[in-house]
């Protein structure tokens, strides 16, 4: 059977909740690993079919310790993962693209193929308080992250990617 991997970081807790909705979801298909991205090795990427990065935006790039795994994991998978399916979750304030397209281009270097548009939960914090401030992703904003989680492990079950 097909194996679900998610990596995640998180400072605040909304990409830790999306990263929780999608693996439950996926669970209900097929085994499912969640990761913290400080915890994630090549190994862990090898072993698995298919890939859910979720991250938050910082800077318009995405979070460092998100960086750091793709950094550290980067030149041992190169050539070893190639066609494998893989989809993101970003959580920003008010953007998400600059962290997106980062995540999109490390995932082309690894020939990795997009099975989904990248999905952007924006928490709309733009206060330094409000952003700072521990996260709780509003009720629609899960179900998004769910029903990718979902269509994801369906997916990878049913051989369709
Ligand atoms: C240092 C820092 C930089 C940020 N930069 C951006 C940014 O460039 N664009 C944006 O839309 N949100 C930005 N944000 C807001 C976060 O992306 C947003 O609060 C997100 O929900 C955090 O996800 P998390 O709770 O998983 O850490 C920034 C937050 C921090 C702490």
């Amino acid at each position: 059977m097909a194996e679900f991997l998610i990596v995640y970081h998180s400072r605040t807790g909304a990409s830790h909740q999306a990263a929780e909705a999608a693996a439950e979801a996926a669970r209900t298909h097929l085994p499912c690993t969640l990761l913290r991205a400080d915890q994630a090795a090549p190994e862990d990427l090898l072993a698995h079919d298919g890939y859910l990065f979720v991250a938050p935006e910082n800077l318009a790039s995405l979070s460092g310790l998100m960086k750091e795994f793709f950094d550290r994991c980067y030149y041992p998978l190169l050539g070893r993962i190639e066609g494998r399916p893989y989809a993101q979750v970003i959580c920003a304030g008010s953007d998400g693209h600059g962290a997106a397209r980062q995540l999109a281009r490390i995932a082309t270097g690894w020939r990795l193929r997009e099975v989904q548009a990248p999905l952007i939960l924006r928490t709309e914090a733009q206060s330094p308080e409000r952003i700072l401030a521990p996260k709780q992703l509003p009720p629609d904003h899960l179900a998004r992250a769910t029903e990718l989680g979902a269509a994801l492990g369906a997916g990878l079950e049913m051989g369709v990617f």
